[in-house]
C-alpha cells in the first residue's frame, strides 16, 4: 500500500482524489497540504510542506503554481517522486520542474484522461496531414471558478499541433477590436461558465470544410484516478521527467 500526501487536499480535485482512495487497495492519502481544511478527510493537513511530519511514498499535486518551490523543496530533501497536477505554471517555473527531475522523478501532465492524451496525438496527425492550409483554433470550456486560461490541456493541444511544423506557429488568446486578417497562427478561446468539467475542440479550417476533433469530459472523476494510476506507476522510478505517454505505451 503506497502513502500519498495530497496538495490541493481541500480543492475540487483533492477532494476526488481522497474519495477515490478510500476504496483504493493499492495507495491511501496519509496526509495533505492546503491553505483550507478539507471536510471528511481523517489525516492531518498541513499549511506548508515543512510541517509534515508523515513518511510518503509519493505527492499529487493538485493546488496551484504557488506551492512549487516548497513542494519540490521537500521531495528533493525526502527524495519523493512527485505527480504535478496543477496548471498555469510559468516558463520558468517549468524549467525548475525540468532541473527538479535530474534528481527525483517527476510526473507532469495538464490532462489525467486517457481521451484528451489520445486527442493530443490525433492533433498532431492531423496537422501534419492537413500542412499550412488549415487554420488551426482551439476551444475550451470551463467551470466559473478555474484560475488560468487558455487551459492546460489547451496547450497540450497546440503544442502537439504545432510539432507538425518547423516554423512555430504563435499563439493567439482571444481576439478583440480591428484586428484585421487572421496570420499564421493558432487561435485559442476560453469560455467559462457554472460547473463545466472540461471541453476541448480542435478546429482544423480549411477552404469549404472544417474538421473538429473533441473531448468532453463529463466528470473529474477522470483525472483523479489517472493522478492514482500516476502515482502508484512513478513510485520507485528512477529520476526523469515522466507523462501519460510513458504510462499509456500504446498511445
Ligand atoms: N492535470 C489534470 O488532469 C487536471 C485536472 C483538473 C484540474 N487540474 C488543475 O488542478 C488544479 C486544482 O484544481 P481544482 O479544481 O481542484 O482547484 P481548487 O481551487 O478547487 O483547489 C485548489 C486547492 O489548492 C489549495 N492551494 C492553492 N494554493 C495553495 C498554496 N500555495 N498552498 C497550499 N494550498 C494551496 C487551495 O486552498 C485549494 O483547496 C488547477 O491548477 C487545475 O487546473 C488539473
Amino acid at each position: 500500500m503506497i502513502k500519498i500526501l495530497v496538495c490541493g487536499v481541500a480543492g475540487h480535485m483533492g477532494k476526488n482524489i481522497c474519495e477515490l482512495l478510500k476504496n483504493d487497495a493499492g495507495a491511501e492519502a496519509v496526509c495533505g497540504v492546503d491553505l483550507h481544511t478539507p471536510e471528511n478527510f481523517s489525516g492531518n493537513v498541513y499549511k506548508n510542506f515543512s510541517e509534515v511530519s508523515e513518511k510518503v511514498d509519493a505527492v499529487i499535486d493538485f493546488s496551484s503554481p504557488a506551492c512549487l518551490n516548497d513542494e519540490m523543496e521537500y521531495c528533493l530533501k525526502n527524495n519523493i517522486p512527485a505527480v504535478i497536477a496543477a496548471t498555469g505554471y510559468t516558463k520558468e517555473q517549468l524549467a525548475y520542474i525540468g532541473e527538479c527531475a535530474k534528481k527525483i522523478a517527476v510526473f507532469r501532465t495538464a490532462n489525467f484522461s486517457v481521451g484528451v492524451n489520445l486527442l493530443v496525438k490525433l492533433v498532431k496527425e492531423a496537422a501534419e496531414f492537413l500542412g499550412e492550409n488549415f487554420d488551426i483554433e482551439i476551444v475550451e470550456k470551463h467551470h466559473n471558478l478555474k484560475k488560468d486560461a487558455p487551459s492546460g490541456t489547451a496547450l497540450m493541444l497546440a503544442e502537439s499541433a504545432n510539432s507538425a511544423f518547423d516554423e512555430k506557429k504563435p499563439y493567439v488568446c482571444g481576439r478583440e477590436g480591428n484586428v484585421g486578417a487572421r496570420g499564421r497562427e493558432i487561435g485559442m478561446h476560453a469560455v467559462r461558465g457554472g460547473t463545466i468539467v472540461g471541453e476541448h475542440e480542435v478546429m482544423f479550417c480549411g477552404e469549404d470544410e472544417i474538421i473538429t476533433l473533441a473531448h468532453s469530459a463529463r466528470s473529474k472523476k477522470v483525472f483523479a484516478a489517472g493522478a492514482i494510476r500516476a502515482a502508484k506507476w512513478i513510485t520507485g522510478k528512477p529520476a526523469g521527467m515522466y507523462d501519460m505517454k510513458d504510462v499509456l505505451k500504446n498511445l
